[in-house]
């Protein structure tokens, strides 16, 4: 049986779309079998595909039924559902058929009062830090943005996916014939990453694995490699 992740939310451009192909990109590099599936009814598919993971279209609930149920009969497939944007009653019918349920949301207080709302009505999901930043002092900025999140959700906001520019070759058309080594590297830690909340089946993440946990341990490593600098 495959195991279905949803990428959904309420607010458009979290990066749902591009996470999704992130992921099936990853799992086929670590050798997972990847349908990505959309179903955002304000966009059309790609005329061409090239890259190593079935793509379908399922934006009729009909055809989304149907493509989960086959995708339902196939062992060590993964299922990766691509969400559209303020699509509520269809983010709540994914979440009942999902083994995973990620929100992606971007490094901004909209954002985050948006992905609140949507953990609380989506009790199974977890939140996702999406294109996070990578420069220094944005990235402080968003340290002190995470710690703000409230005590009763802070244990499902995941450790975030770092902005990465190379992301967009993955839905260029016409496809790109190479990906660089960057980007493949970023798809595989993140397919990695995924399965690993996914065996753990909903049960309390490790401190480490969290938002809060992983941007410490990222900001003491800045911290020290700051001081270093200041003293050599
Ligand atoms: N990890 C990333 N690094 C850099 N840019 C990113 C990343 N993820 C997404 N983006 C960029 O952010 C923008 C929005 O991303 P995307 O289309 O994936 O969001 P979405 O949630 O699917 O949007 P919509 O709600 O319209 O469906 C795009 O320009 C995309 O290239
Ligand atoms: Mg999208």
């Amino acid at each position: 049986m495959a195991d279905i992740i949803c990428i959904i939310g309420s607010k458009g451009g979290s990066g749902k779309t591009t996470l999704s192909h992130m992921l099936c990109y990853g799992l086929g590099l670590i050798g997972r079998r990847a349908a990505c599936v959309m179903t955002d009814i304000c966009r059309e598919p790609p005329p061409a595909h090239s890259l190593p993971y079935v793509y379908a279209d399922g934006r009729s609930a009909t055809a989304r039924n149907r493509i989960l149920a086959t995708l339902r009969e196939r062992d060590n497939w993964v299922g990766v559902i691509d969400g559209g944007a303020n699509s509520l009653d269809t983010d709540s019918a994914l979440h009942a058929e999902a083994d995973l349920v990620l929100l992606p949301f971007r490094d901004s207080a909209e954002d985050l009062r948006v992905v609140c709302a949507d953990l609380a009505r989506l009790p199974n999901a977890y939140a996702l830090p999406s294109q996070w930043p990578t420069n220094p002092w944005q990235y402080k900025a968003s340290v002190r943005l995470l710690e703000s999140i409230p005590a009763e959700f802070r244990g499902r906001v995941l450790a975030p996916v770092f902005s990465i520019s190379s992301s967009k070759l993955l839905l260029q058309q016409p496809p790109a014939d190479n990906l660089p080594t960057p980007l493949n590297n970023a798809c595989r830690a993140i397919a990695r990453y995924t399965l690993g909340i996914l065996e753990n089946g909903g049960a309390a993440l490790p401190e480490a694995q969290t938002a809060i946990g992983a941007s410490r341990r990222l900001q003491r490593m800045v911290d020290q490699r700051e001081s270093q600098t200041a003293h050599a």
